[in-house]
């Protein structure tokens, strides 16, 4: 495996292996099962002959004032051993300096989809995002990205990015990993003393309960919100609702005549720790 930090080495790598079908997973490392999954399925879509590439670079630009950018978990030896351990062939790891000069002075403005749920609450986050993944799909050179449906909105936004600027580049969407009780694996579990932990997996079954109800007929989109919240009130007290909200799984909008697919996102916080989930209704 090949453990690159720098834009001349990764150039350089990509020139090599060009004509390779290269699958590209990005993350903000401290890696757990569900990037590990993330991993497996992109060594599964490249084939024997093809290359696994994994970043793993925590991005100043999707962090707002006052959010964990400082505190958030820097593993790296142990994400280098997970990486390889699980099929990477090149980790791409660069210092901050590295991908954004001091006086760099282009912005990438996403306008529509992240002005709902998590962007509500996390004015410029998408736009971060956005703005790092296009600087990375020009360095890597990728064929395939896999991105988690646990960040619903990302991805959402991330089929956007591709489309509005017009990168080739095939996109996966791999399932939610969770524990054992139901709470969606993030490096930002870590955070919750036992109390909250104990409580957090109220957010999925939450969410099955009101998929349950959805599955039983009740389609008013206000009223599944709504149970969820009381789930919630009763079963995770620590928990503070940011939003829930049944949205169409595409526009991210308001659920209409034209909808597809209806999905029920929801993100709570426990302390200052937020933690998101959301489920299709299918
Ligand atoms: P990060 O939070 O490290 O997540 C990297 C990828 O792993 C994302 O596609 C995310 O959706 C996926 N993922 C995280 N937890 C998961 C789980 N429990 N099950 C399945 N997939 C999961 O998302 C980011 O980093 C960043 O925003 C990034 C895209 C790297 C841009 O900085």
């Amino acid at each position: 495996m090949n453990v690159i930090n720098n834009i001349r080495q990764l150039r350089s790598w990509s020139s090599i292996n060009k004509g390779t079908r290269c699958v590209f997973v990005p993350t903000m490392g401290a890696l757990h099962d569900g990037h590990a999954t993330l991993i497996r399925a992109a060594r599964e879509i490249a084939g024997q002959n093809g290359n696994v590439a994994v970043s793993i670079f925590v991005n100043p630009l999707q962090f707002g004032p006052g959010e964990d950018f400082g505190k958030y978990p820097r593993t790296l030896v142990e994400d280098l051993a997970l990486a390889r351990d699980n099929g990477a062939d090149m980790i791409f790891a660069p210092k901050a300096e590295e991908l954004f000069p001091a006086d760099r002075s282009i912005v990438l403005r996403e306008t529509s989809l992240s002005q709902f749920l998590c962007g509500a609450s996390r004015p410029g986050h998408f736009d971060g995002v956005c703005t790092v993944v296009t600087k990375l799909f020009n360095l890597v050179q990728c064929d395939d990205a896999v991105f988690g449906k646990k960040d619903y909105q990302q991805f959402a936004i991330i089929r956007r990015l591709v489309r509005d600027l017009d990168f080739n580049v095939v996109l996966h969407g791999i399932e939610t990993v969770r524990e054992a009780d139901g709470l969606a694996m993030s490096s930002r579990n870590r955070y919750l003393n036992d109390e909250e932990r104990a409580q957090a997996p109220a957010i999925r079954a939450a969410l099955v309960a009101a998929r349950d109800a959805w599955k039983n007929g009740e389609r008013d989109p206000a009223v599944l919100p709504a149970l969820i919240t009381r789930h919630l009130q009763e079963h995770a007290p620590l928990g503070r609702i940011d939003y829930v909200s049944a949205v169409d799984a595409n526009s991210l909008q308001a659920v209409s005549a034209t909808t597809e697919l209806v999905v029920i996102a929801a993100a709570v916080f426990f302390g200052t720790t937020r933690l998101i989930d959301n489920i299709e209704l299918k």
